[in-house]
């Protein structure tokens, strides 16, 4: 089985490639490294023994994105590639639909042209908005609040109308919460380029001293110590949640789309203690006024994906912070 992985280089679909091969199964990757190194590839290599062919290609380049096809024949595609910073979406909306968008539907019409017809796309909870009530279940309203959401939402909606008017088409839309962490091995990690946006991240730079403190913003909401409530899920949980959903989506016909999250929500001030707790190190941080456009709280209802992939997680909020300070102390 061969499998094309957009954006394969990230942080999310680097992990995701890990798995793929460890569970047997060919990878082709592309990505334009706007948002990551191709020494990726290397880590991948030393981890998993095999280095992905991959090629350095943008997806809004239609005839760059024609000769991968060209050159094999794919089973099905996981979908990453495509711009994800909230706050640079509000800046530049056209760039983020420009790449999103217009990058999705040349894919999808090169998988038509091809007879390509599985596709697993990386959406995320921010379709959810702000949600009426945790936890959340993929009926959930969909809303969003920032035009990189919107790119999100607009795109399962297009896969939504796909399936429907090719009724051998199968997509997947996999509603990721928040992704942390990073592989055990500390090669692979969550490595942005320019200022993170995550909590994760900003975590690791106040507790490495290269910001003088964490601001934690706002702890006036009606949650048990004040802060906002997420869904942590482990990068690693994630990309097997990737893999299970493989076998489903070559399996069934039509759109799906399915939470990946732990169901277990956590509290800003939680998560900064747990990582001091499991890492030894101490966070410094300060009270700043509450974010723009941040819910109280959002958790996954977690039933759909046990229920269709057979799959759950299994690392602790423990694990993910340990692994990505590991990652942090051993990343180059
Ligand atoms: C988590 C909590 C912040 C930074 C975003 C995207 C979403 C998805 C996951 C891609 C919030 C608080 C954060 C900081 C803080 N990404 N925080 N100080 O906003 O839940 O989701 O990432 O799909 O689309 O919207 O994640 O990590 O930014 O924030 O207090 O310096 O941490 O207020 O409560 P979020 P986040």
């Amino acid at each position: 089985m061969r499998i094309l992985v957009t954006g394969g280089t990230g942080f999310i679909g680097s992990h995701t490639v890990v798995r793929l091969i460890e569970n047997g199964i060919d990878v082709t990757v592309f990505d334009n490294l706007y948002n990551s190194k191709i020494t990726v590839l290397d880590k991948i290599e030393k981890i998993t023994g095999v280095r992905p062919d991959f090629r350095l290609c943008d997806m809004t380049d239609r005839d760059s994105l024609e000769i991968i096809f060209k050159e094999a024949h794919f089973d099905a595609v996981i979908h990453f590639a495509g711009y994800k910073a909230v706050g640079e979406s509000v800046e530049k909306p056209l760039m983020y639909y420009d790449n999103n968008i217009t990058g999705t539907l040349n894919l999808l019409e090169l998988m038509e042209k091809y007879n390509v017809k599985n596709l697993i796309f990386s959406s995320s909870a921010t379709v959810y908005g702000i949600p009426d009530k945790c936890p959340i279940e993929e009926s959930a309203p969909l809303f969003c609040l920032n035009p990189y959401g919107r790119t999100k939402l607009m795109i399962e909606e297009i896969l939504r109308d796909l399936c429907i008017a090719d009724k051998d088409f199968s997509a997947v839309l996999l509603r990721y919460f928040n992704p942390v962490g990073c592989h055990p091995s500390g090669l692979i990690a969550e490595n942005p380029n320019g200022i993170p946006n995550n909590l994760m991240p900003r975590i690791i730079q106040a507790a490495k001293g290269e910001i003088p403190e964490l601001k934690v913003f706002g702890d006036d909401y009606d949650t048990r110590d004040g802060t906002c409530i997420r869904d942590y899920i482990h990068v690693v949980d994630l990309a097997d949640g990737h893999v299970a959903a493989v076998d489903y989506v070559i399996k069934n016909k039509g759109s799906i789309a399915v939470n990946l999250g732990t169901g277990n929500g956590f509290t800003v001030l939680e998560l900064i203690k747990t990582f001091e707790r499991v890492n030894g190190v101490k966070v410094p941080y300060s009270i700043a006024p509450r974010r723009e456009g941040d819910s109280m709280e959002s958790f996954a209802d977690t039933r759909l994906a046990k229920k269709v992939f057979g799959w759950e997680t299994k690392l602790s909020v423990e694990d993910m912070c340990r692994d990505a300070w590991k990652g942090a102390l051993s990343y180059e």
